[in-house]
Formats: C-alpha cells, structure tokens, sequence
C-alpha cells in the first residue's frame, strides 16, 4: 500500500509565514500562491498542480474571509474540514499552508478596504454589493503576506479573476496572475464547494445551467440575436427550476462590459442563479467566429 505524504506544514501568524518564505527566498525559490477559502476539490487542487509548473514553491491559503460574505449569505454555513484540505494538499504536493487566525488577518482597529470599480461592476457586482471590495481586500493582504511571483485564480470565478487582474494592474502590484480554465465533472456541472448543498433532485438538474450558457456562447458566436437567446436561456433555465435568474449575459472577456459580435474581442457568458436554496454561478468562452 502507498504511504500517504506527509501534510504540508501549516502557519498561522505573519511572522511565522515570513520566516519561512524568506527560507525559500534564500534558496533562490520562486513562489506561487493559491488562495483559497479551503472544503477543497479538484478544481482547488487543479490550481496547485498548475502553480507547480509556475514555481518552485506552492502556498497554498486556506481563510474563509468574512468581509466577502453579505449579512445575508452563507458564511455561517460554509464548510470547514482542515483535516481533508491538509491530506489532499499532501497528495498535490503544496509546501505551505498559510491559515491565518482571523484576528491576524483583522485586528481590532482594522480599517482598511480596497474598492475596485471596472470589472467589479455589475453581474456578481450588482447582487453582491460588498463581494469583490472583500476579495479585493484580502487578495491584496495575502499577495503582500506571502509575496508571490504569481497567484494561480480559477476562471470558474471568472468576474473574481478580472477583479484581481485589474487590482493587480492598477496598484502595480508585483506578482504575475494566472488563470486556469474550470474543472467540472462528466455531465458538465462546475466543481463548486457549494455543490454539496443541492438534493438529489436539484443535483440531476444543475447540469442545466452549464448547458444553457454553452448554447448562448455557440449562437452568439454564430451572431444571433442576443435578446432572443438569453431569452430562451432563460427559459430552459426556469423549466430545470432555476430561479431566480439573477443574471445570464455575455460580456468582454476582459473588461466585463457589454459584448457584441461585430466588436472583434473575445466574449464570455455569466451566469448566476439559485436552485433551491442554493445559489451557482458559471460561465464560459464564447468561441470565436469560424473563419
Ligand atoms: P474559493 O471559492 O475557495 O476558490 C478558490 C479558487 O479556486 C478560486 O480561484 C476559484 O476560482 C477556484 N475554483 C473553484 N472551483 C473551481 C473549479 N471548478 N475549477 C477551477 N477553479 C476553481 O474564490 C475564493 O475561494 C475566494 O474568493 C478567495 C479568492 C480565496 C478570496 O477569499
């Protein structure tokens, strides 16, 4: 029988994450980050193995952040398994475990925050007022904790990627980001950690909504009308039992402004909607046009 790898060691406070990153820094290590808010799954441990072709050394931050969380979501109920998280990140590979107690990442008196505009308006921006000024935030805290070349970000959170992009951009900040497409399972359905609150029921149905957006991706890219197709998006959407729709559209790929056909840029189409009690996003390329 295969013996299992040891955990990756695990640091709590700054100081002790510092001592070790300038331990690989003097070895002439590059280092990659993989943020993450922890309940990890393939699509997670996907990043990790993408971050190990990037550098020498893979941090892998597991902070279930509090100010990314509206009063009315789910941060009471998100789920927490340090122990699962550790032995999969010792199968991958990852070197460090960077946790932070929460009073490390904010201490009384904190009052900092980082509000992007751009890519953070509308979509998830609209729905979620307070979301990505979270993200922005504490992104901006880890990249200046642990001091990465690059940070390895899942384009299944692909509003989340343009943020930080456009952050990382607008501060100079000095890492590199890497993108990496979504990991999802045979019948098309996004690894999410969040997948394991839907029913038997709602989990037959939830592969409709990565089918929907695929079909608006292929006739937009074909020039239909818009309109129409993310009617019929909608619709099909509504009849799997999808509801509400918070939204279904295609964007630019970059700056998440509204895209046409005729513009010549790559697009992408984002959805988010609620099944049950339980709210998915996705999203996808569209393809570009046949030539
Ligand atoms: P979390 O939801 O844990 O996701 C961590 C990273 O994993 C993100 O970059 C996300 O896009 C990526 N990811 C999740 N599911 C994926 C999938 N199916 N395929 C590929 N990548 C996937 O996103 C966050 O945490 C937080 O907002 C965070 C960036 C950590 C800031 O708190």
């Amino acid at each position: 029988m295969a013996r299992a790898k040891p955990t990756p060691p695990i640091k709590r406070i700054v100081k002790d994450l510092r001592r070790q990153i300038a331990q690989f820094r003097k070895n002439g290590e590059r280092v990659a980050l993989v943020p993450t808010m922890g309940a990890l799954h393939e699509g997670h441990l996907t990043l990790v193995r993408t971050a190990k072709r990037k550098a020498e050394r893979v941090v892998v931050s597991i902070f279930v952040n509090p100010t990314q969380f509206g009063p009315n979501e789910d941060l009471a109920r998100y789920p927490r398994d340090e122990a699962g998280d550790l032995a999969k990140l010792a199968e991958v590979g990852a070197d460090l475990v960077w946790s932070p107690n929460p009073e490390e990442m904010y201490p009384a008196g904190f009052a900092t925050s980082i509000e992007v505009k751009g890519a953070a308006e509308g979509l998830e921006g609209a729905f979620r007022p307070h979301h990505f000024g979270g993200v922005a935030t504490v992104c901006c805290k880890l990249f200046s904790q642990v001091t990465p070349d690059v940070a390895v970000f899942g384009e299944k959170d692909y509003q989340q990627l343009c943020v930080i992009r456009q952050m990382v951009r607008d501060l100079n900040l000095p890492l590199a980001i890497h993108g990496v497409p979504t990991v999802r399972e045979k019948d098309g359905l996004a690894l999410s950690s969040r997948n394991r609150y839907l029913s038997a029921e709602e989990r037959a149905a939830a592969p409709a909504l990565a089918a929907a957006i695929r079909d608006v991706a292929q006739k937009a890219a074909n020039g239909a009308r818009q309109q129409s197709v993310i009617k019929s998006a909608t619709a099909a959407l509504k009849r799997a039992g999808f509801d509400p729709i918070d939204y279904i559209a295609t964007a630019d790929a970059e700056t998440l402004s509204p895209w046409t056909s005729t513009s010549g840029r790559p697009g992408r189409v984002l959805v988010a909607a609620r099944l049950g009690t339980t709210r998915l996003i996705d999203n996808v390329p569209i393809p570009p046009p046949a030539s």
